[in-house]
């Protein structure tokens, strides 16, 4: 990839052509629970480069504004919650959950003039999302699956990941490497193990894909050998701007994630396991909340995983050279998120060679790149609607014969009302 191109991609920050892209989406910001409670404490919020504060109002409402008060710029994460608004501590202006100022003590006439920067907020799947796009552009609320299913059909957790959100979501696109990094932890884990789908992951490490641009963004066939007359597909999807999915394994839970940008050498990781068609287990959740599939162990108190950059994400030689863990890393998150940070914070995209196994990460780039450049031109971003973005991802054992997009026209259109396909 050409630097220029390299550089669109990966800056998110205000006025820049790809932060005007995302902006154009509801982005997740923070778990619901982290402002549980009205009036409770305001959280900080670092999303596209911006510096922002959440809180819930006496009403229930979240609100998204500008960190910094508009009088002398002190920070209102030492605000007071209270009565529809938060309270600067310094000298008591206060703002409303949209960013109007709602009183000025010393000189009440020059409220109007004092507010600040506020984004509406809705609640989905347990997460606030908040749209930090022009006014009169606002979308419908997102309709992934995942975010209008019953909370007991719903996992959702964050983890920060310290690199620039594309090489972490190329992760996501890519799943030729489920082979190789994740190979024996599939066995292990509570969320993969006992499927068939991991057998024929673990025969063939040679990936083919086929894949199709869709109006939401790529859809993924990966083949690999299934039984003597079959082959073993997996599914993927790609939305714009940062929603992957996950094809399932045997019964357990589906999953997807969100890649959020935090600044330019942070995103969130979000991850996500549902089922459409029952609640979570009791088991499943516990696997869950202790960090195990797709999600991962904090350090206490933060959404920074345990292992991290700073302890080599915890890695053991002697699992290593056992075949319990392909790196020596553990955990699928964290196997992925070690890798990927050890990029560096933002990966020198001008010197890589990439490989055919690249090719959807590829094609996501361009059609990326050209939306950006497009919509200085006015053109307008790709799946801002609802009936776009249901899709679900798969995972089936068809007869060679058998064209992976045929089956898929039959079985995984008509939007979400199909069964589960898994093996
Ligand atoms: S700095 Fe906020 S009221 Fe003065
Ligand atoms: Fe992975």
């Amino acid at each position: 990839m050409n630097k220029e191109m390299a550089e669109t991609l990966v800056r998110t920050g205000p006025c820049t052509p790809m932060g005007n892209l995302m902006r154009r989406y509801w982005a997740p910001i923070m778990l619901s629970g982290e402002v549980a409670t009205p009036d409770g404490p305001p959280v900080r919020a670092h999303i596209l480069g911006e510096k922002l504060i959440a809180f819930r109002n006496s009403d229930g409402k979240v609100g998204l504004v500008d960190e910094f008060c508009s009088h002398r710029g002190a920070s209102l994460y030492f605000g007071r919650n209270e009565e529809n608004g938060i309270r600067c501590a310094y000298h008591g202006l206060k703002f409303a959950i949209d960013g109007q100022c709602v009183d000025v003590p010393s000189a009440p006439q020059a409220c109007k003039h004092m507010g600040i920067k506020g984004y509406p907020c809705i609640e989905r799947a347990g997460m606030v999302w908040a749209y930090m796009g022009p006014k009169g552009k606002q979308p419908p609320p997102p309709a992934v699956e995942w975010c209008d299913l019953p909370p007991s059909h719903v996992f959702v957790s964050k983890r920060l990941q310290e690199c620039n959100y594309l090489q972490a979501m190329e992760g996501g696109i890519d799943t030729s490497h489920v082979s190789y990094v994740h190979r024996f932890e599939v066995d292990e884990d509570p969320m993969h193990q006992g499927t068939r789908a991991n057998e024929y992951i673990k025969a063939d490490g040679n990936v083919i894909f086929e894949i199709e641009s869709a109006p939401f963004g790529l859809t993924l066939y990966g083949r690999r050998n299934g039984d003597p007359d079959s082959y073993y597909w997996r599914v993927t999807q790609w939305l714009f701007p940062w929603f992957t999915l996950i094809p399932p394994f045997g019964d357990h839970p589906l999953g997807g994630h969100v890649w959020v940008p935090i600044d330019d050498h942070h995103c969130w990781a979000w991850s996500i396991n549902f089922r459409p068609d029952r609640p979570l287990s009791e088991e499943e959740r516990c696997h869950m909340q202790e960090g195990k599939g797709i999600h991962c162990p904090y350090v206490p108190g933060t959404f920074r995983p345990l292992a991290n950059k700073d302890n080599d994400y915890l890695i053991d030689r002697r699992a290593q050279q056992e075949k319990r863990a392909y790196s020596g890393v553990f955990g699928i998150a964290m196997q992925d998120a070690s890798l990927q940070e050890s990029m560096g914070p933002i990966q020198d995209h001008a010197k890589e060679k990439l490989l055919p196994t690249d090719r959807a990460i590829v094609m996501a780039r361009r059609m990326l790149y050209e939306t950006a450049l497009a919509m200085q031109d006015g053109a307008e971003p790709p799946a801002l609607n609802a009936g776009a973005q249901r899709v679900r991802a798969a995972g089936m054992l068809l007869n060679r014969d058998v064209k992976p997009q045929e089956w898929a026209k039959i079985h995984l259109t008509g939007g979400l009302d199909q069964p589960v396909y898994s093996i």
